[in-house]
């Protein structure tokens, strides 16, 4: 009897974890003696939207993740599952799930991360603009949360359009006087991550080896690659400039189309999110020169938001780094880039202030 009821404590752990807790008390099992613990010190990790086709992958792989010592996963469906499942892996990190909105603010206390892949992805037809109206209120719903929660987290916002997400973040917390710009980030990786593997080809190269600076946005022409400045230094032919722009800006919509009704991108996507989590928790930690693009509160141009290469460090967003040396076909990708990304950080401001 005993044995079955501590069964399904545990498997209610998944959905409440503080049952668990109490249940294990009466038992005379105390978590701390609990052979299942976190094997070493590390950050403490949320997921919101973790049963998605993002959330589930990148749940995935920070539980495989050394620096991760607790990992929350927060959806308003299928959490426990995804918990259940996530947690047998045999790594380090403790995994406990929390599912509806009653559980969100238990789910976020005491998270030195946060990352939030919840909302609906692209279909066919489908700009990220008109994801809009549902994604923004899920993300301002999350950010209220986290405003009250953990306000010193680190927030990697996945959910699109990533343009308007982000602005809507801050707006929230400034509206509770807990917005810290360096801790806001926008999550462009996938552009550079699209951006490596694509010049990778065309160059025959490595494409761990290829660093291609993505600045500007998270949506079209938004996207802007800065491909005099790839590293190893490359020389294209203009024919190549065209279709390597084209493909990394309409990267998302390949995938979309491809994937003909089913989603957008979500393993690479995970990848690409990991990536830049685990950058984000390395310069938690102390590393030096962790630099990576991100969409963040900026004045590198005349706009309050712009992704361009951070150093991310102890309080997240240590320095952000100008656009250096652009040509000329990079000068006008700016401009038309710069003229939507206005209308997009704008139109996630009203929403928050309407
Ligand atoms: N930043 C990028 O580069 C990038 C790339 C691909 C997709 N995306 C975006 O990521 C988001 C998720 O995509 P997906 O393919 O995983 O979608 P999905 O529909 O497979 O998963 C979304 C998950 O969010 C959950 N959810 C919905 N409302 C929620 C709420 N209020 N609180 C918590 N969870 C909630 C859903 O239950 C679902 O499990 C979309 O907005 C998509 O456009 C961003």
């Amino acid at each position: 009897m005993q044995q079955s009821n501590l069964r399904i404590a545990r498997i209610a752990a998944h959905i409440n974890p503080p049952n668990l807790q109490m249940l294990e008390e009466d038992l005379g099992l105390e978590r701390v003696n609990c052979r299942a613990k976190g094997a070493s010190s590390g950050f403490k990790v949320a997921i919101l939207g973790a049963a998605g086709g993002i959330g589930q992958p990148l749940a995935m792989l920070m539980k495989m993740n050394p620096l991760v010592s607790l990992l929350h996963l927060y959806d308003v469906v299928n959490a426990p599952g995804v918990t259940a499942d996530i947690s047998h892996m045999d790594t380090s990190a403790v995994v406990r799930g929390f599912l509806g909105q009653q559980q969100l603010e238990d789910a976020l206390i005491g998270m030195d991360l946060v990352i939030i892949p919840a909302g609906v992805p692209r279909k066919p037809g489908m700009t990220r603009d008109d994801l809009f109206n549902i994604n923004a209120g899920i993300v301002k719903t999350l950010c209220e949360a986290i405003a009250k929660c953990c306000p010193k987290a680190i927030v990697n916002i996945i959910s699109n359009p990533v343009n308007s997400t982000v602005p809507i973040a801050a707006e929230v917390f400034k509206k509770v006087g807990v917005f810290d710009p360096k801790r806001v980030l926008g999550v462009t990786m996938l552009d550079v991550v699209r951006a490596n593997t694509f010049v990778a080809e065309i160059m025959g190269l490595d494409p761990r080896e290829v660093d291609v600076p993505v600045v500007g946005g998270h949506a079209g022409v938004t996207i802007l690659p800065l491909l005099s400045q790839v590293k190893p230094s490359c020389s294209f032919t203009q024919k190549e400039i065209d279709y390597l722009t084209d493909r990394i800006q309409n990267g998302g919509t390949e995938v979309v189309e491809a994937k003909a009704g089913a989603g957008s991108a979500t393993l690479s996507m995970a990848y690409a999110a990991v990536k830049f989590a685990d950058a984000c928790l390395r310069a938690l930690r102390g590393d030096p020169a962790v630099v990576h693009c991100a969409y963040v509160a900026s004045e590198v141009t005349e706009l309050p938001f712009f992704a361009s290469k951070v150093r991310l460090g102890r309080n997240g967003v240590e320095e952000i780094y100008p656009l250096g040396p652009l040509n000329e076909y990079e000068r006008a990708g700016l401009e038309k880039a710069k003229k939507e990304l206005a209308g997009s950080i704008q139109k996630g401001v009203s929403f928050v202030k309407k």
